[in-house]
């Protein structure tokens, strides 16, 4: 056996043995609820920021925060890392089932075309990436991504304003008849066939709603990210390689080197555990947009918007410098009572959903060290982590269920394949995106914009008064 199959061959078995851990450790927990078809209307116990409220439903993703079960289009996560690729996973997310041989190499074909993105790498090079935060950098080329492959900004493409409103703004949910498929179907996905395409309209520009955007936007936003990680170093965008993996290209395209098989496949891995997570803050965000029924790229940048914060996406990178910060597995103690006594949230812990171990943390958990054990630096951050983790679950884990969540782990992992901080959010990104997309297109399919409602505890009767005769 060649040393790439043996390494190959380790990481699957670490991963098969993460899940089978998970599923004996919670074989007790109670069976998944929020399982059945809905009538409408529901009635559920919400708390504030939505939580607990159901907006949809859905045969894209499932999470069970007390089993630790992560499941796409009924595939459970351990086994979709074991055993499949991003682009088939990312196919799955989108069609709802896995792609055959021919369409799996269709379907291949488009990612290579859409890797290229020539026009979108030239605009970015105009702006000062180098000074941009990368997220918001990503965003910036996901619209620019839209100028080049989409008809949208022409001045002829307009909605039909009478067409699409179904309900009124300010409508009270359920109060009116949803419109939702006929409507939006007509107006998001075949504006251009209801419209008579006119001359000006450049005829290889798409649209920017349907499931080709989807396919450009999963390729695409992996090349934009790749050369924001270049541009920020001062480098030029590399041109993608039609040989290699998506996550083998998106490897190659941000660092310049050809990644080994081992770290193309922990790429690889690392983009399935990310693909979907029902609906979290980006997802929500991005299903948002849509549902008013602007596009998907600017549906797919409202879900970079909302990953890019510290309590979702952003936690990566914060727990990378948090170890630094530690420095060593003997300061974790020290570093943890204080945390602890000072009510302060440590990041990579703790998950809305999952009140038992993230399952994507027991895959990255293993892999970083895997990867860490070869690297000297590497190796003393994952200690650090390992030693946290500990002493984090030995003080909240029954107490308060908080266990290693999805970013814990993650920023090692992609330090050990040379990848900076800054880029880790975007790599979160990079995956989403199938997410994303699958969501967006299965919400319109019965759409309705969402629209709930705040309790107003604000003053009435205020009279106006004057500037120069107020007090303050
Ligand atoms: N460290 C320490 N305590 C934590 C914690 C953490 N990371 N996460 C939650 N807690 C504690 C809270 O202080 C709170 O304690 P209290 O009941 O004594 O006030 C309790 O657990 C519940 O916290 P709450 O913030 O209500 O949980 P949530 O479900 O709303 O929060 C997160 C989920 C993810 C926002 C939260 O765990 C967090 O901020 N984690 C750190 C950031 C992070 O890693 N984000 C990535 C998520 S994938």
């Amino acid at each position: 056996m060649t040393k790439k199959d043996t390494d190959i061959k380790a990481i699957q078995k670490l991963v098969i043995e993460a899940g089978k851990k998970a599923r004996k450790e919670t074989k007790g927990e109670p069976e998944p609820g929020l399982t059945k078809p809905i009538k409408w209307p529901v009635e559920c116990l919400v708390g504030p920021g939505l939580e607990g409220a159901i907006a949809c439903e859905t045969k894209i993703g499932y999470v069970n925060g007390t089993k630790g079960w992560l499941i796409y289009r009924g595939y459970d996560i351990f086994d979709l890392c074991a055993y499949s690729t991003y682009e088939e996973v990312s196919y799955l997310l989108l069609h709802g089932e896995f792609p055959s041989k021919s369409q799996l190499a269709s379907y291949k074909e488009k990612l290579v075309k859409y890797r290229s993105i020539n026009d979108t790498k030239r605009y970015m090079m105009g702006f000062p990436i180098e000074r941009m935060d990368a997220m918001s950098a990503l965003r910036l080329g996901t619209n620019m991504m839209r100028q080049e492959f989409t008809y949208a900004d022409q001045h002829l493409y307009k909605a039909d304003v009478g067409k699409i409103i179904s309900s009124d703004e300010d409508s009270i949910p359920m109060e009116t008849v949803p419109m939702g498929e006929e409507k939006a179907i007509y107006e998001f996905k075949e504006r251009r066939k209801k419209r008579r395409t006119p001359e000006d309209i450049d005829p290889t520009l798409q649209s920017p709603c349907g499931i080709e955007s989807c396919y450009h936007l999963i390729a695409g936003v992996a090349s934009v990210a790749a050369a924001v990680a270049r541009l920020k170093q001062g480098r030029l965008p590399l041109e993608p390689d039609p040989e290699l993996s998506h996550a083998g290209n998106f490897l190659y395209m941000m660092t310049g080197k050809r990644p080994t098989p081992l770290q193309e496949r922990i790429m690889d891995i690392s983009l399935i555990l990310h693909a979907d997570h029902g609906m979290n803050a980006s997802t929500f965000a991005a299903m948002v947009v849509a549902s008013t029924l602007s596009d998907i790229y600017l549906s797919v940048g409202s879900g970079i918007a909302a990953l890019k914060g510290p309590l979702h996406g952003g936690a990566n990178e914060q727990v990378l410098y948090m170890l630094e910060d530690i420095g060593k597995p003997e300061y974790v103690s020290t570093w943890v009572k204080r945390s602890l006594k000072e009510k302060q949230k440590i990041m990579g812990f703790g998950h809305r959903v999952y009140k038992s171990y993230d399952p994507r943390a027991r895959v990255l958990g293993p892999l970083a060290g895997y990867l860490a054990k070869k690297d000297k630096e590497n190796n003393t951050l994952f200690k650090t982590a390992r030693k946290m983790e500990k002493e984090v679950v030995s003080a909240l884990g029954e107490k308060k269920h908080i266990f290693p969540n999805v970013d814990f782990y993650s920023g090692i992992v992609y330090s050990c394949l040379g990848i900076r901080p800054e880029l880790f959010t975007p790599i979160f990104a990079v995956s989403r995106v199938a997410g994303w997309t699958a969501r967006v297109l299965e919400y319109l399919q019965h759409n309705r914009i969402f629209r709930p409602r705040a309790m107003y505890t604000g003053q009435f009767d205020e009279k106006y008064v004057p500037i120069n005769k107020r007090k303050k």
